[in-house]
């Protein structure tokens, strides 16, 4: 008997021990633990484990909610939750307590968050619902709510709300409310195209329409779709993000479709696709977020920062016992900009919030410093924005190397045509064969003049070529941050600058 109760005990404290390595009410707002190697500073990283695509963005009452896909039990993919962290600003987060949790209809897959403000689902005035894709045997697509901002989820009990027709890739729900037709529209990655449908109350869901056969980037199958519209020159214009392998430079990336939605079907204008929202090999399953105030009216993305090429191998920040894999980009804002040749092209450039964080400009170089290493005056901060306006004519070409003192570096190169960033050279790169690879991208535009903004963080280098016309995100992982400029070339560049940022985690 003695006995007995003793093994009682001893899986008593096991359990609690079990569960509260899963739980992460510990996880505290202001954290002195994010410095580790690698760990970034102005980017978005689950304090532990592994993460990889963000789901259910949406601004609700003050709060940008970021979801994301997340293992709370293990830095490899596998076990998926939701987790879960808010930000007032875009750039400072914190983490809250999981959302959902694999239930008898399979793991948390992809999703969204929806306001559902005039209750036509039955949750309440304004409830948040979570619309994803329950991923068991089978796909289906699952709905659950909050009524206390986000802080907990409630499943529905009459889940799943779209079962699964006999397709194997069936997943990642984009909801959003169509104002003209007064109804939701969901889309459906399904197999290598998208598939939209309709609801009035969120719960029974009718087919509309399939797009996507001969058209875009067909590498693989097509994962987190977002639709949602874009206004310039007077006209208004739909588009449509979706995520798969056959990226540009190898692995996965987002391409983009630019057309028409008329609340039954999509439709794409004329363009040279398939066109990638990113050219570097690391902006993944990026969506934007819902419910973003009219006043303020921006259309806000936020990518996993990582390549499922290599994605479960690329180093941890070190946090013990389990180590933390994987961040995001930074938010960046979506805007639409007309080519030459008369079609759109999706331009995305950081959110202006960076400012709260950045230190003042620091001229740094002038005509006369090409082919010199300048050091970076980063005053311990371990993240920085480098900005190159200048000239690069038909003939031009111009490199900036940024190396540390273990002789680390990565370098872009731009001339009238091309990007092109290498990182053979840029620190740890042997956990995958194809890390090492360079991203090219064409330049879409004028380079006389041109401007270069360089976003540094302790494992990642974004470039953004006028004002977002073409972005580059890529992961690096040196053994120290890159602290040394050396810029080379034939050109005629004029002014360079940089300012260092403070960590979002101070
Ligand atoms: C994209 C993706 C989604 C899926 C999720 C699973 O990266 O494959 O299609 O819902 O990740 O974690």
């Amino acid at each position: 008997m003695k006995k007995a109760i003793h093994i009682i005990l001893i899986t008593l404290v096991l359990v609690s021990f079990v569960s509260c390595e899963a739980d992460e009410t510990t996880i505290p707002t202001v954290n002195t633990e994010y410095r580790e190697q690698y760990r970034p500073q102005i980017h978005f990283s689950a304090k532990r484990n592994w993460i990889n695509d963000p789901n259910g963005l949406v601004y609700f009452e003050g709060e940008y909610h970021l979801f994301f896909q997340h293992n709370p039990l293990g830095a490899e993919w596998g076990n998926m939750n939701w987790g879960h962290a808010v930000s007032t600003d875009l750039i400072h987060w914190k983490q809250l307590n999981v959302a959902l949790m694999p239930d008898h209809l399979g793991d948390i897959f992809s999703g969204c968050v929806v306001v559902d403000k005039n209750n036509n689902a039955g949750f309440g005035n304004n409830a948040m619902v979570a619309i994803y894709t329950s991923a068991g045997k089978v796909q289906s697509q699952s709905i659950a709510y909050s009524t206390d901002k986000g802080r907990t989820f409630t499943k529905y009990s009459g889940n799943p709300v779209l079962a699964n027709p006999g397709i194997a890739d069936f997943r990642d729900p984009k909801v959003f409310w169509h104002n003209e037709s007064k109804q939701w529209i969901m889309l459906l990655a399904t197999n290598q195209t998208i598939s939209f449908y309709r609801s009035a109350n969120l719960k029974s869901w009718t087919r509309l329409s399939e797009f996507g056969s001969g058209i875009g980037s067909h590498g693989g199958v097509w994962e987190c779709p977002d639709l949602f519209p874009l206004s310039t020159e007077n006209e208004k214009k739909w588009v449509l993000l979706v995520s798969n392998f056959g990226a540009p430079n190898g692995g996965t990336g987002t391409q983009y479709f630019i057309g028409h939605f008329d609340g039954t079907n999509f439709t794409a204008e004329d363009a040279p696709y398939p066109l990638w929202l990113d050219y570097g090999k690391d902006n993944y399953a990026g969506i934007t977020w819902d419910n973003i105030p009219v006043n303020d009216g921006r259309r806000l993305h936020i990518g996993w920062m990582n390549n499922w090429q290599y994605a479960n191998s690329i180093p941890v920040f070190n946090i013990t016992p389990k180590g933390s894999r994987g961040s995001m980009t930074l938010v960046r804002e979506l805007n639409l900009q007309k080519h030459p040749d008369g079609y759109f092209l999706l331009k995305n450039k950081v959110v202006r919030e960076i400012e709260s964080i950045a230190n003042d400009w620091q001229p740094i170089i002038d005509e006369s410093i090409s082919s010199k290493t300048l050091a970076l005056k980063l005053d311990d901060k371990k993240a920085y924005q480098l900005q190159l306006s200048g000239k690069i004519a038909d003939s031009e070409t111009l490199t900036l190397k940024l190396s540390n003192a273990k002789n680390e570096f990565c370098t872009i190169t731009i001339d009238s045509r091309k990007l092109i960033f290498k990182r053979s050279d840029s620190g740890v790169i042997n956990f995958a064969n194809a890390f090492a690879d360079n991203s090219e991208s064409p330049v879409f535009g004028n380079t006389n003049p041109v401007k270069l903004d360089i976003y540094v963080d302790q494992s990642s280098v974004e470039i953004f070529v006028n004002d977002g016309a073409v972005s580059l995100t890529n992961l690096v992982f040196p053994s120290t941050l890159y602290d040394k400029l050396t810029v080379e070339g034939n050109n005629s560049y004029v002014n360079t600058q940089f300012r260092t940022f403070n960590s979002i985690w101070e």
